[in-house]
């Protein structure tokens, strides 16, 4: 008996239907032998966001046909898996439930075990399943909805240091390509007209730099950017196209600085506590952003530790990412049945305060 474990996965807890069959066998690399993702940007492109409502019908519609063809790609039955694992929360409750309630239909008409997973363990996991880490690591999840340090001491072990007080860098992305006229998810249309920019034009606040301590605040970012735009607008009757390319370049820069410098103290804070081979990973939406990686990276390097960024398809939602937390679980022993409930809320370090704030994904975790 070979001990290898094959799981489904299941994501739809924001914008993005996703279905993904992974394999793993111990002392070899995880293998994703597919992950289809549909994403529904067109869907919510007229809204300036995410809009629950929509978001859920289109997951309903959407979710079997990913699973056939993520079943297809990977020349599998649901015979030859060994489980059903499903994002369970935290997110928008309506594409939570739909994923939940899809999963339970799978694992009731095939027999086979279902296994409720944490979005966030999802991407915190993601460098195990990209470059088989070891635990303990230090990880930044920075997203549309969430923006926090954790040290991973295990599957379903996290200890949180810090994270945002209000919005997520991802919602900042968004909320700025809003003002700015630019099309949404708002991180890479911002990201593209940056490269453009002159990052030093526009001088944007660096929040809570001054304060000990790894938390950080972005909501302050859009009301200076908003500011800028409108003393512009009046100045010269509208934004030439140079000045929403500083505007976008320096916000960036201002979101890389804050990021970077909140990453230091982080990592000071864990390689005090667990000083062997050091680790920074990076995961969510906002991983994408190469200046940020870059600004990670060297951080990483004037500390000694080793920086991991996963492939850019594996930073966003998807569910090879889901199917992998699921491994993890499932191989510690953690099976659900069919009283699994979907959850809003579902804070990774349960003994850290809750934070304050709201953003698209509702409450922070
Ligand atoms: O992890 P993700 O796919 O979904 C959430 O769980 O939120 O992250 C989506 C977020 C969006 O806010 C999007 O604007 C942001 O990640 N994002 C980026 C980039 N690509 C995606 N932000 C900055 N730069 C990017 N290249
Ligand atoms: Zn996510």
């Amino acid at each position: 008996m070979t001990n290898t474990v094959t799981l489904l996965g299941l994501e739809s807890s924001c914008d993005d239907t996703a279905a993904a069959v992974v394999r793993h066998t111990p002392g070899s690399a995880p293998e994703i032998l597919s992950s289809v993702v549909a994403g529904q940007t067109a869907l919510h492109a007229d809204f300036g966001g995410v809009v629950p409502e929509i978001a859920a019908r289109a997951h309903t519609e959407k979710l079997d046909i990913c699973v056939e063809e993520a079943l297809l790609q990977a020349d599998m039955r649901l015979s030859d898996l060994d489980g059903i694992a499903v994002t369970a929360g935290p997110g928008l409750i309506g594409g939570v439930v739909a994923g939940v309630m899809c999963a339970k239909g799978l694992a009731a008409g095939s027999g086979l075990p279902l296994i409720g997973v944490n979005h966030l363990a999802g991407h915190a996991l993601t460098p195990r399943l990209t470059d088989q880490v070891r635990f303990p690591y230090l990880i930044l999840l920075v997203s549309g909805g969430h923006c926090q340090f954790l040290i991973a001491k295990g599957p379903d072990s996290f200890t949180r240091l810090g994270g945002t007080i209000d919005d997520a860098p991802g919602e900042a992305f968004d909320k700025t390509a809003k003002l700015l006229g630019l099309p949404q998810p708002g991180g890479p249309a911002v990201e593209q007209e940056a490269r453009a920019g002159d990052p030093k034009r526009f001088r944007f606040p660096r929040p809570l730099l001054d304060r000990p301590g790894c938390d950080m605040s972005f909501s302050g970012l859009k009301t200076a950017l908003l500011r800028q735009r409108d003393s512009l607008v009046a100045e010269h009757g509208g934004l030439h196209r140079a000045d929403r390319t500083d505007l976008c370049a320096g916000f960036q820069a201002a979101i890389a600085d804050v990021l970077a410098e909140k990453s230091r103290r982080a990592l000071l804070e864990y390689i005090h506590l667990s000083p062997q081979a050091p680790t920074l990973a990076v995961a969510g939406g906002v991983a994408a952003n190469m200046t940020i990686r870059h600004a990670l990276e060297t951080i990483c390097e004037e500390e000694g530790a080793m920086f991991l960024a996963p492939p850019l398809a594996l930073c966003t939602d998807n569910a090879a990412m889901i199917a992998w937390a699921g491994i993890e679980r499932f191989r510690a022993g953690g099976r659900d049945d069919m009283s699994l409930q979907a959850r809003p809320r579902w804070p990774l370090d349960q003994k850290a305060p809750a934070m304050l704030g709201s953003g698209k994904k509702g409450a922070k975790a």
